[in-house]
This record gives structure tokens, C-alpha cells and sequence, in this order.
């Protein structure tokens, strides 16, 4: 079989790339930059970061600290509409673990991890249980039980849900939870640059304070929980703090990333000019919501046997059609056979919000398309969260555990989150009282890559950075989008090139640009690997390889920056 690494045209781009071996962001001397010590460090404050500080924490010996480069509370996990998926009330429903198993390996596309995926399901139950237990107040029915609705491509109602608004009463439960434990510290408004390490092994991270100032933070284990990438893209229905951070730090520690190319889009994002691209839940269409044209054709029953119902990668692609064949920038999702009564009690946030537009839900259908929503691939990890860089872990959509293979089913992340957040936790903790405290005042491993030298003498400040992360997001949008092909993708690949050049060398000195540098790496590389995959597999699809070639890409793909120094 031909290795796809070994094609001559990837080589040579990935020799021209300068700046992507970089290893650090950031030009500093370790003496003259304050410093803080702690047990473990925590990067990222959605459902994977508070879940792994609140299982770390339970060794009472170990101080945790969690850093948010915004609110604690402001991450993808607060905005979650649809739910939680877990296997609570089989008794009630009928459902089973392995039913659950059975329905995530059929949108997985071949790839999943069983092993870990049978963790997930099966540790997941005690786990959302456990939320509950800390008081986060899912819906109920009359009779006391939780709710239960079902999302495409599940067999059973197994989605456990707060209105439209799961992701913020999750969000409340653990942050209470976490400020409430003595040995967990806090530090919203604090931006993590890169990871440090001595002889490979990870020893803490160098990051911007609430001031602004350069510190390094010391730890005997550190977890990363940064989010997905939706940023990335022009469409999203990603938060502000989705940028790829964490795929970006972690590749420039030497880290191994995975199937970066499986970006998953929502097919039903608000599409209104002017309006946010506000997610609206696949929980609607479970609810009774069709998809239609402008003319009123219930079109998805077209493509697929489950209709509205087919799995999301399938969902989004026929709205493209169906949007190229009427020639309409849209398509309409109908909520007529929904009672009004359910709609104010299930959906109050997407009522409100749609008001606020002008559109009233009750009797308008809601102007749709699709939108990046989740990176599949990340951090590749072991069950317990652990990386390829000692001393690194990571967890929730920054890591890739392999369990959604090349396609997630809907409200499996939270879950996985949740999860392995708790399983990196523990072993985090573990570990960490296994080990003595790195000592501050011996050296990291030097830089490597473009020299702090040549970086200072770039100080990157004639480059109009606003323009450069328009061009970029709407290059991502169009060129690595829900359909791609090899000519598109080389030539993104080539554009992103020439723009990675200069920025990736430079020295800046804010939050802004060091995030721009990283949405420029972390395109690079998910366009890379979507041009290295020649077949279409779950989320990726190629029209130039419209097929799923078995024979040749039925693996999990990894990248690190080992690849770019031979
Ligand atoms: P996040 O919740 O995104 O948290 C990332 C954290 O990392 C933030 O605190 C951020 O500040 C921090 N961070 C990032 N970079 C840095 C840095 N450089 N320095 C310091 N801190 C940093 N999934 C479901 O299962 N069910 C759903 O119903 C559902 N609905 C969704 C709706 C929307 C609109 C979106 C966007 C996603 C939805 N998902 C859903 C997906 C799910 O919400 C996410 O995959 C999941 O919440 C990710 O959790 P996380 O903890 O990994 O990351
Ligand atoms: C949704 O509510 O449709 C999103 C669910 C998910 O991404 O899992």
C-alpha cells in the first residue's frame, strides 16, 4: 500500500512551511518571567476541565488549578442545547448499553474504538447520575423520572435534557461544584500560550496572567481541555473560545494528533444576515420538525430512510443539494407538527432568540443551513486521558478518543466529556502523587524551530490581522468545508502556506495574534490531513473520492510535529 505521507506534493508543501515547527509561541527568558507552582493544571473550564478538577480533587493532598482564557463559565459546553446521552432508565425505555454501543458504531464509519467506547457508555450512566447528584436539574415528567427524547440516529429516548439550555445547567452545577472544593484554585481570564517541558515530559504550561504578563506554571501533571476548533470556519455554531488552542500547544509539545480531517457540521444552524449562527437543536427534528424547500418539499425523505432523522453528515450534505438544485442560500425547518404548548416548554431559548429576529416559531418555519459544529479528531489519548508527551493529558473535544470514529452521534460529546474527563482526573491525581514537583529554577527544553532570535527580529506589528482571520475563515469555510475535493484542498493548503509564513515567525506579545497563530497552525494541519485522506469516510466527504476505500484508509491518522523536522 502507498503510504498517502509519502506523496511528493505534500512533501514538498510541508518542507515550505516555515514557523510550523516552531516550539515556542511566545519569546521569554524562564528567569526573568514569575512563576507558580501547583499539583495539577487544568486548561479549560467546559465539562471535560471541571470534571477531571473535580475527580483530581479528591485527593485532598493535591492542589488543582484550572485556567479559562475567558469566564469560567463561557466554552462550548454552556451553550449545549440538545442533551446528554446515557442509558439511565432502560427498565423504562426498553434501551440497552449495547444498543447504545450498537447506534454510535453505526454513524462511526468503521473506525470507532470499541474498547473505549464500551468505557464511555457504561461508566457514562454512574457518571450522569453523579450530575445529577451534584444538582443539575434535567427536566422531569409528572410522575418524578427524568425526561427522556430521542435525537437522529438513536434507537431509544435516551437523551437527558434541560429545555434548550442543557449545556448551561450542566455549566452551573460543576462550576458551583468546583468552586466550592478548597483544593481547587480557579483563574478565569488566563490564556494558556504553550505547554513547557523538560527531557519530553510536560512540567506545566507558560501563559499570559489576568495582567497580561508572562508566568510559568509549574505542575506535575497537566491536563488539556480546550474545546474543538469550530473557529475555524466562517459558519460555526462555536463559541468564541474555539480556536484549536489546545491541538496547536499540544502539537508544538510533540504531541500526537488524530483524524483531524472528521469536522463534523450541523446541519441546522440560524441563518439569518446579521444573526449569530445560532444552533438549533437536532433535539427539533426528534421533536417532529421537517426540513423543507422554499416551495414546501419535505426533501430529506429523498436521501434517506430515516429522513430528518438520518445521521448529521447525510443531513447536512442534502440540504447542499437541495440549496444548489432551488438555488436558494437556505433551506426551512417547519415546526407545524409540533403542539406550541411543547415548543415553549422544550424550546424557550430558540423561541426567544427567534423573536428577537423577527420570526415567530409557533407559525414561521426557521431559515436553516449547515454550520462547523464539532472536531472529532484531537489529542490522540489512552482510556485514561494520557497523551504521547509524559505528563500531558487531555480530555473532552480537544482530545480523540476514538470512540466517534469518523462520525459522533448527537449528544455523545457532552458524555465523552464528562467521562474521560473524570477518568484523566483520576489518573492525573495518580500520578501526580507518584512524582516530586519540577523544580523552577532548572531549564526547560529549548525552542527549536524558528529561533526566538529570528523571532525578534519579526515583530509582526505591519500585518493587518483582522483582514488575514477573514481571509482565513472564509478559506476554511469554502476550500475544508462539508464538501471538499483534492484541488481545493491543495490549493488551500498552499494558500494557508504563503499566510503561515510570515505570522508563524513573528513575535507578538497578545492574546488576539498568539490565537490567530494558532487558528493558522491548526488550519494547516486539519487541511493537510483532509488532503491525506483519499476517500470519503463519516464527516469527510471527497467528491473526488466519493467512496470509502477500506483497503486503504481504514485507520486512524496521526500527525506531530516529528513529521515536519526530516
Ligand atoms: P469546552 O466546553 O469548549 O471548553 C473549552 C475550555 O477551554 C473553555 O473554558 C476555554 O476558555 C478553555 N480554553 C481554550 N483555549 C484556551 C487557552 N489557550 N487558554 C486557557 N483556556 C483555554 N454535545 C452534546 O453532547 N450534546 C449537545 O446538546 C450539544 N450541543 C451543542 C451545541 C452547541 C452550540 C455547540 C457549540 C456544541 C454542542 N455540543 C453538544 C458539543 C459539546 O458541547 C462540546 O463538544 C463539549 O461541550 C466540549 O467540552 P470541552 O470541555 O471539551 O470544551
Ligand atoms: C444538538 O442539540 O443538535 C446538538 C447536539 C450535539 O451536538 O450533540
Amino acid at each position: 500500500m502507498t503510504d498517502p505521507l509519502e506523496n511528493p506534493l505534500l512533501e514538498d508543501l510541508r518542507a515550505c512551511v516555515p514557523g510550523m515547527n516552531r516550539r515556542y509561541l511566545a519569546d521569554f527568558e524562564i528567569s526573568r518571567i514569575s512563576h507558580r507552582f501547583t499539583d495539577v493544571l487544568i486548561i479549560g473550564s467546559g465539562i471535560a476541565g471541571l470534571s477531571s478538577a473535580l475527580s483530581a480533587a479528591e485527593n485532598r493532598d493535591l492542589e488543582v488549578l484550572v485556567l479559562a482564557k475567558g469566564d469560567l463559565e463561557e466554552s462550548a459546553t454552556r451553550w449545549a442545547q440538545g442533551g446528554i446521552a446515557a442509558v439511565v432508565l432502560p427498565e423504562r425505555t426498553g434501551d440497552s448499553l449495547e444498543a447504545h454501543i450498537h447506534d454510535t458504531i453505526e454513524v462511526a464509519a468503521g473506525l470507532t474504538d470499541e474498547e473505549n467506547l464500551r468505557i464511555m457508555v457504561s461508566e457514562g450512566v454512574d457518571r450522569v447520575k453523579g450530575l445529577i447528584e451534584l444538582g443539575t436539574g434535567f427536566d422531569r415528567r409528572t410522575d418524578g423520572g427524568v425526561q427522556l427524547t430521542r435525537e437522529g440516529a438513536h434507537s431509544f429516548a435516551r437523551i437527558l435534557h434541560r429545555g434548550d439550555t442543557t449545556g448551561q445547567e450542566i455549566t452551573r452545577s460543576l462550576v458551583e461544584a468546583v468552586l466550592d472544593r478548597k483544593n481547587i484554585l480557579c483563574r478565569p481570564g488566563t490564556f494558556a500560550i504553550d505547554l513547557l517541558d523538560r527531557e519530553g515530559t510536560c512540567i506545566g504550561a507558560l501563559v499570559s496572567n489576568e495582567t497580561g504578563e508572562l508566568e510559568a506554571v509549574w505542575a506535575r501533571q497537566t491536563i488539556l481541555a480546550t474545546g474543538g476548533a469550530g473557529r475555524l470556519y466562517r459558519e460555526t455554531t462555536n463559541p468564541s473560545v474555539a480556536t484549536g488552542d489546545g491541538l496547536a500547544m499540544a502539537f508544538r509539545a510533540g504531541a500526537k494528533l488524530l483524524d483531524l480531517e472528521f469536522i463534523q457540521f450541523h446541519p441546522t444552524t440560524l441563518y439569518l444576515a446579521g444573526a449569530d449562527r445560532f444552533l438549533i437543536t437536532e433535539a427539533i427534528r426528534g421533536e417532529g420538525g421537517v426540513l423543507r424547500t422554499k416551495s414546501g418539499e419535505a426533501f430529506m425523505e429523498r436521501f434517506h430512510p430515516l429522513a430528518d432523522l438520518a445521521p448529521r453528515d447525510i443531513v447536512s450534505r442534502s440540504i447542499l443539494e437541495i440549496m444548489k438544485e432551488t438555488g436558494n442560500n437556505k433551506v426551512w425547518l417547519d415546526l407545524g407538527a409540533i403542539a406550541p404548548e411543547r415548543i415553549r416548554e422544550r424550546f424557550p431559548r430558540i423561541l426567544e432568540l427567534s423573536r428577537s429576529f423577527g420570526i415567530d416559531i409557533l407559525s414561521q418555519p426557521i431559515p436553516v443551513r449547515p454550520s462547523a459544529h464539532y472536531s472529532i479528531g484531537g489529542i490522540s489519548t489512552d482510556s485514561h486521558g494520557r497523551t504521547s508527551v509524559p505528563g500531558l493529558l487531555a480530555a473532552g473535544e480537544a482530545a480523540c478518543t476514538r470512540v466517534h470514529g469518523a462520525n459522533r452521534l448527537g449528544s455523545n460529546s457532552l458524555l465523552e466529556g464528562l467521562v474521560f474527563g473524570h477518568r484523566s482526573g483520576i489518573e492525573a491525581a495518580r500520578a501526580a502523587a507518584d512524582i516530586t514537583r519540577p523544580e523552577p529554577s532548572q531549564a526547560v527544553d529549548p525552542g527549536g524551530g524558528s529561533p526566538a532570535a529570528e523571532a525578534a527580529k519579526n515583530p509582526g506589528g505591519d500585518l493587518d490581522l483582522a483582514d488575514l482571520l477573514s481571509s482565513l475563515k472564509s478559506l476554511v469555510w469554502y476550500k475544508v468545508g462539508v464538501e471538499r475535493n483534492g484541488e481545493d484542498l491543495s490549493n488551500a493548503l498552499e494558500q494557508l502556506s504563503a499566510w503561515t509564513a510570515y505570522p508563524l515567525a513573528a513575535d507578538f506579545r497578545d492574546v488576539e495574534s498568539w490565537t490567530l497563530q494558532n487558528m493558522l497552525q491548526t488550519s494547516w494541519l486539519l487541511t493537510y490531513c483532509a488532503l491525506r485522506r483519499r476517500e470519503s469516510r463519516g464527516v469527510h466527504f471527497r467528491a473526488d473520492h466519493p467512496e470509502r476505500d477500506d483497503v486503504n484508509f481504514r485507520r486512524h491518522m496521526s500527525i506531530s510535529r516529528a513529521d515536519f523536522s526530516t
